[in-house]
């Protein structure tokens, strides 16, 4: 039994947002990608920035992290922040990542160059300039925030390059951020990369990203390598399960890894859902193909806490009816005036959609067309029909 225990803490598989994987499986091109940039800043060569898109628990974030450590062992200048709907947070958490990524730099006499540029640009009085009086002019009231963001970046990165090293911002859910930041750091990409000067932004959000940033700046197109992070070959998924299980003491057999291989799908969260209740249900090493059958209603259990339930609760009535309609289309992209004509009153399903977009839930791949951006959603309402009218904890 002691034994047992003892197996059962050795779990090396925890599905959860963000939460770094026992082995980041596949992936190579995108931390190549990400290899190459930091290496060309080390030999004073411009870059674009990147932006990684998918579906949520694809594993956009931990990849993120992946890139950031990249980064900050190359001894970049780094920070990591998320998005917010929030302009003024959003431009609050800019200037607070600022100092903390000179606070990380090694070399004392780099540091305190930045520290010097960071102050000099601190104590210009932006109301001398007319910036003040500009923004009680303007609609958007964040000019002063975005001049001095600006010429923050700008006199950091003039210091980096004397050392061949640059300023990477790494944006997690950024097609949540407001719009007049959001704007600003695309200009930024833009202006600094004119200017030969190493800044870089890395961004990860959901599929409708690379839309969102062109919305917002005609040329984002052109400033960004874009990659869409999908699931994981075969090949990939057979390495997410085994190589932590191996590690550990406890491969799976053949037949278990396949069950497993075809239950994932090769979704990254799905691996750790899954992976995680067969081990806990395995009393034989290696882990057999019973243990995988018995451990899914665990994996399921996981999967509605982690991925779907929350978001369910968070959307209207309407929202519900409109993802229930969704729901019996399975997964695929699903036209909106389909959607529409479902509803008594079409607006209802205009504003239901709005709100849903808003909340994350589903976004458009296509004109006239809507998706769910969890993957598994569709198949989550047809098994457990949770109520629309009330939240789903009640029903339980
Ligand atoms: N390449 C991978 N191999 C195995 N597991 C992964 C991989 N990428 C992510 N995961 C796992 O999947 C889950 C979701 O990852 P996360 O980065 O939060 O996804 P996203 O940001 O796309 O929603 C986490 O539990 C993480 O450990
Ligand atoms: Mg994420």
């Amino acid at each position: 039994m002691t034994g047992n225990y003892t197996l059962r803490a050795l779990n090396p598989f925890m599905p959860g947002v963000g939460l770094q994987p026992p082995e980041l499986a596949g992936r190579m091109k995108e931390i190549e990608l990400m290899d190459g940039m930091v290496a060309r800043t080390k030999l004073a060569r411009l870059d674009r920035g990147l932006i990684l898109y998918g579906l949520r628990g694809i594993g956009k974030t931990v990849l993120l992290l992946h890139m950031k450590g990249i980064a900050d062992r190359q001894h970049m200048a780094t920070f990591k922040i998320e998005a917010t709907k929030n302009a003024e947070r959003a431009y609050d958490e800019l200037f607070r990542g600022l100092p903390l990524a000179i606070a990380r730099i090694g070399k004392p006499d780099l540091r305190q160059r930045l520290m010097n540029a960071f102050s000099s640009v601190e104590s210009i009085s932006f109301e001398f300039l007319g910036v003040k009086a500009l923004a009680e002019r303007s609609a958007a009231s964040y000019v002063t925030e975005s001049y001095k963001l600006q010429l923050l970046i700008e006199r950091m990165c003039e210091e980096l390059k004397k050392d061949n090293l640059g300023l990477y911002l790494f944006i997690d859910e950024l097609q949540e951020m407001a719009s007049e930041p959001l704007g600003d750091l695309i200009t930024m990409q833009h202006e600094m990369g004119q200017e030969n000067l190493p800044f870089y932004i890395i961004g990860a959000g959901l599929p409708d990203l690379p839309g969102v940033l062109a919305k917002s700046r005609s040329y984002a197109e052109r400033l960004f390598e874009y990659r869409h992070i999908g699931r994981l070959s075969q090949e990939d998924t057979e390495d997410g399960f085994q190589k932590p299980a191996k590690a550990n003491g406890r491969p799976f057999d053949d037949a278990s890894l396949e069950k497993l291989v075809n239950l994932s799908k090769g979704y990254p969260y799905f691996i750790q859902a899954y992976g995680a209740a067969a081990w806990n249900e395995s009393d034989s090493n290696p882990i057999h193909a019973d243990a995988v059958t018995r451990g899914i209603p665990e994996a399921l259990h996981m999967l509605d806490e982690g991925l779907y339930i929350s978001r369910w609760q968070r959307s209207t009535p309407a929202g519900r009816a409109y993802l229930r309609f969704m729901a019996e289309y399975d997964e695929g992209p699903i036209s909106t005036s389909l959607i529409a004509s479902s509803f008594q009153k079409p607006g209802t399903a205009s504003t239901a959609r709005a709100a849903l977009m808003e909340l994350g839930l589903i976004y458009s791949p296509e004109h006239g067309k809507v998706a769910f951006s969890i993957p598994g959603m569709g198949e989550f309402i047809r098994r457990v029909e949770p109520a629309e009218d009330q939240t789903y904890d009640e029903r339980r």
